[in-house]
């Protein structure tokens, strides 16, 4: 299962907010119809917003190819800003813009056809190196889970959230694949149940055990010795190790930290952001109380009652074991020992 196919003229997309109900593909053939996805969280996830998003300046480079440099330039920042507003947290996003714009301004003085050429050769470059990528965080990680462990994650990390394999979900897979006899706890992950709906969805297709259970009960699994690590992605981290992902995961941590359980975040480099000191400076996305308020269209709170919808927490890096990624494996970060990934992004 892929969350998107490249088919060198359009994007399609699988729309993760029908899934596991129906398995249906949106092809995108310009710039608004991705941001549009990105912001309705059709295609989620740090890596696979990125992608998505170069595949979206792809698009609206070659609607602009036969304008002038000056105007197809103009046309690019637009476009890098409209799809730059479409969620604020993974810094993914921001990455895959960036690195874009740097691959035109070396190439600034080649024909506009030359430069689209080469946004589309960058952008399906992302989208490949992410699944390698992935792998190597999945080597990287797999000596650290035991035989036989019992994970609990949250969220969904796996190729639905990325461009193929996934990062903590990735981390399982290679366990998985290593006859360690793992088994897995889905966090349910309110309100959006990625999850529930996707996690479950993507383990049960490789046939890793998995049990579903809602967000409230790590602590009475942690208390009862039923989980032996916890792994989770991110969609920031900062200079110190500070770690920005899914709402819920801050508790863990603290869980975790206090039963003496390991607790790891496994990411591509591409998720660090070495240009914040700390946590405190990521930007936490506010999304729609409505999506607390209702669960697949039907209304559970009384009309009327407010409700708080932080699509993300931070945690501190005091409680972050280890952080796993394809250039090397950091054991209790800080910014010191941050270093050694700092410039590998
Ligand atoms: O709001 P989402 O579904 O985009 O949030 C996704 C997460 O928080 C993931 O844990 C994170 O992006 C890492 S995905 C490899």
């Amino acid at each position: 299962m892929r969350a998107m196919e490249w088919n060198g003229e359009t994007l399609l997309l699988l729309d993760q907010l029908q899934l596991p109900g129906a398995v249906k593909w949106i092809e995108c053939s310009d710039v608004e119809q991705v941001a549009e996805a990105i912001e309705t969280m059709k295609v989620r996830g740090a890596p696979a917003i990125g992608a998505a998003a170069a595949f979206g300046i792809v698009m609206g480079a070659r609607q602009a190819v036969n304008r002038d440099k000056n105007e197809f330039f103009n046309q690019i920042e637009r476009i890098c800003d409209r799809l730059a507003r479409t969620r604020p947290t993974a810094v993914n996003l921001f990455w895959a813009i960036q690195r874009i714009k740097s691959l035109i301004e070396t190439n600034a003085d080649l024909d506009v056809p030359q430069i689209v050429e080469l946004i589309r050769r960058e952008a399906e470059s992302i989208m490949t190196e992410d699944i390698a990528i992935n792998q190597s965080i999945g080597q990287n990680g797999e000596p650290y889970i035991p035989k036989g462990a019992r994970i609990l994650t949250h969220c969904n990390t796996g190729s639905l959230a990325t461009a193929g394999y996934g990062t903590a979900l990735g981390v399982i897979r290679a366990a998985h694949s290593a006859g360690k006899e793992i088994t897995v706890w889905a966090d349910e992950t309110r309100p959006y149940l990625q999850g529930a709906r996707l996690t479950a969805f993507e383990l049960q297709q490789d046939q890793i055990p998995v049990t579903i259970v809602t967000d409230s009960m790590a602590g009475h699994l942690m208390k009862e010795k039923k989980v032996d690590l916890v792994i989770v992605g991110a969609d920031r981290i900062a200079a110190n190790g500070d770690t920005a992902n899914k709402i819920g995961t801050y508790s863990l941590a603290v869980l975790a930290h206090y039963h003496h359980i390991p607790f790891y975040v496994a990411a591509p480099t591409s998720t660090l952001d070495f240009s914040i000191k700390s946590g405190e400076q990521i930007e936490i996305e506010q999304r729609s109380a409505d999506e607390v308020l209702s669960i697949g269209g039907i209304r559970i709170a009384p009309p009327g009652v407010a409700a708080l919808h932080p699509a993300f927490d931070v945690t501190p890096h005091s409680l972050i074991t280890a952080i796993i990624t394809e250039k090397g494996v950091v054991e209790s970060p800080d910014a010191n020992r941050m270093e050694y990934l700092r410039g590998k992004g």
